[in-house]
């Protein structure tokens, strides 16, 4: 049943439509006000009246019916109280049918939504600083699919530009096949480092750097075998990290993909006479927007980042036909992604409205050791390595005899380190602290994972069939609230995705976890009084069960059945 649109059929606000009305229906905050609210002071504006005018008014003209028993005009709000039982039937009968299903919806069907995330440099590090990016993207590409879209997941690598020269040119001096075979990513890491040591002292090898990437322009065979093996061998190790994530993509084209795609996006910025010479350079002007030239072509005629987002834009307009494109890139990049959309404007692509930057804030290390200087990084590997072994250890002093226990530790270590990332707005800064991730009492994945097996514990325990389950005939408060917070779990979807928040998500995931194991200590269920109570009490263990594990798909989290 869905009361929101019950109610807002049965409203007649002028100039404002059914579905506009029931966007502004929420559920109250405490049963002492009813069930569902709507603020009045949305309409105040378009009725030229009081909120509390506008209240009194629509509480008078509203019929109230077998599914809807009650609403009260209180200060500027209209409160409904809707048939409880009916509603806690139906919403616990949807969670039971639709499994894993509950929560979606085909709102998106026909629609389709690029996601660039994650977006690699090739032979750089993946280091924590990459976490916020790809896990927030990933979220964002499973909640647009859940509501019925199609996502296109897009790793925009880094694999163009300068310092590939300067790789090819350590490699040649100081690397041998065998230790950047054995060692990946790590070595690359090193070399490119060394570089930047000796090109201190040594500054006529930026030169010789800039002749290799002149060479990998120009497609020259020795140097395009080393930057696609260098390529590769990030791709390889960098991917085990993203199964560890549960992450996927549906393209890797990345910068270098665009090399033959960019002439026309130049011609037409030409034909709309928006390019400018600055310094030999060939530059839009963005003055008029206080903001700085968008550089197209660098003096030697090299492009440029932006040229090749512009190219990407471009491509994936024609390729994807998307309704929206979302680049998840830290707020560093601000100033990027407002030129770009603005060229586009100037462009004169309606299309640039559909573009939007999903920017977030900077992850860092408890201990502030994250310092990509000088070589000493933070790689996100060994950050997820470190809890899956933290997790084993909590396990084998918390249940020892438990089967599958790597796997199980993997999971929640796992489930922690996305949990974590994806805990606040993503705009906030976040400071990674094992400890808090970890916390099993905490607000955190381990938390949620625990109360999802233990509904599972509780089930495998039941030896009764509870489909034919009914509903007693009195709630206990903590029942009610437990189902109310079921019924909200698709809105919290909808929510998420049009804010690009998934912490709405692990929000919800927590409030749900928390009012579960209030009922768990203050109800009995499997010693209930009568059979009837044991029976819609187990079905209401399951249908917690299934939401938990729907939220945290979400999320890229598995739930275990035991841990
Ligand atoms: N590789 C870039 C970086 O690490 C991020 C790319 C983001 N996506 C894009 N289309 N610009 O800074």
């Amino acid at each position: 049943m869905d009361y929101k649109n019950h109610i807002a059929q049965k409203l007649n606000i002028e100039g404002v439509s059914t579905e506009e009305i029931q966007s502004f229906i929420t559920p109250t905050p405490s049963q002492d006000m009813g069930d569902y609210a709507l603020p009045c002071f949305r309409f105040a504006k378009a009725l030229r009246k009081s909120p509390v005018a506008i209240a009194e008014q629509l509480a008078g003209e509203f019929v109230t019916d077998d599914i809807i028993t009650d609403v009260k005009a209180v200060n500027g709000y209209l409160n409904f109280t809707v048939n409880r039982m009916g509603f806690c039937s139906a919403t616990l009968k949807s969670v039971l049918s639709e499994k894993q299903n509950y929560g979606s919806s085909n709102e998106g069907n026909g629609k389709t939504v690029c996601i660039d995330y994650s977006s690699i440099n090739i032979a750089k590090p993946f280091h924590i600083g990459h976490l916020s990016t790809t896990v927030l993207g990933s979220s964002l590409y499973k909640i647009f699919n859940f509501l019925g879209y199609k996502a296109v997941g897009i790793n925009h690598l880094g694999d163009y530009g300068t310092q590939f020269g300067k790789l090819i040119y350590a490699y040649k001096a100081w690397g041998d096949k065998q230790t950047v075979e054995k060692e990946g990513l790590k070595e690359l890491t090193r070399l490119y480092v060394k570089f930047h040591e000796e090109a201190e002292t040594h500054p006529e090898m930026e030169d010789a750097a800039r002749a290799y990437f002149k060479n990998i322009e120009q497609g020259e065979q020795s140097a395009m075998q080393l930057f696609n093996w260098f390529k590769e061998l990030t791709l390889t190790q960098i991917e085990k990290i993203y199964d560890l994530l549960n992450v996927k993509f549906d393209s890797y084209a990345g910068e270098s993909f665009y090399n033959d795609k960019m002439q026309p996006v130049i011609d037409e910025l030409k034909a709309k006479n928006l390019l400018t010479e600055s310094d030999g350079a060939m530059v839009v002007d963005l003055s008029a927007y206080d903001m700085p030239p968008c550089i197209i072509l660098r003096s030697d005629g090299a492009s440029l980042y932006a040229t090749r987002d512009l190219a990407a834009a471009f491509y994936r307009k024609n390729t994807y036909d998307f309704d929206k494109c979302l680049y998840v890139v830290a707020y560093q990049q601000n100033l990027h992604f407002m030129q770009i959309f603005k060229v586009l404007e100037l462009l004169q692509k309606d299309w640039h409205k559909d573009m939007v930057h999903v920017s977030y804030g900077m992850v860092s290390l408890e201990d502030g050791s994250m310092s990509t200087r000088k070589g000493k990084v933070v790689w996100l590997e060994e950050v997820i390595e470190k809890c899956i072994e933290k997790c084993l250890a909590i396990i084998d002093e918390k249940n020892p005899n438990l089967e599958n226990k790597e796997q199980v530790a993997k999971q929640v270590g796992v489930g922690a380190v996305i949990f974590g990332a994806l805990s606040n707005n993503k705009i906030k800064d976040i400071v990674f602290s094992y400890n808090k991730v970890l916390n099993f009492d905490g607000e955190t994945g381990p938390y949620v994972q625990y109360t999802a097996a233990r509904c599972s514990g509780v089930l495998a325990k039941a030896d009764i069939n509870f489909e034919d389950y009914t509903l007693p005939n009195k709630l206990e408060s903590c029942e009610y609230e437990l189902i109310a917070h079921l019924s909200t779990f698709g809105d919290t979807v909808k929510a998420a995705a049009e804010k690009y928040e998934p912490c709405f998500i692990t929000r919800y995931a927590i409030d749900l976890a928390k009012l579960y194991n209030k009922f768990y200590f203050e109800c009995k269920i499997l010693t209930a009084e009568d059979k009837n109570l044991v029976k819609f009490r187990l079905a209401l263990t399951k249908a917690v069960r299934i939401t938990i594990e729907n939220a945290l798909s979400l999320l890229g989290i598995s739930a275990p059945e035991r841990m």
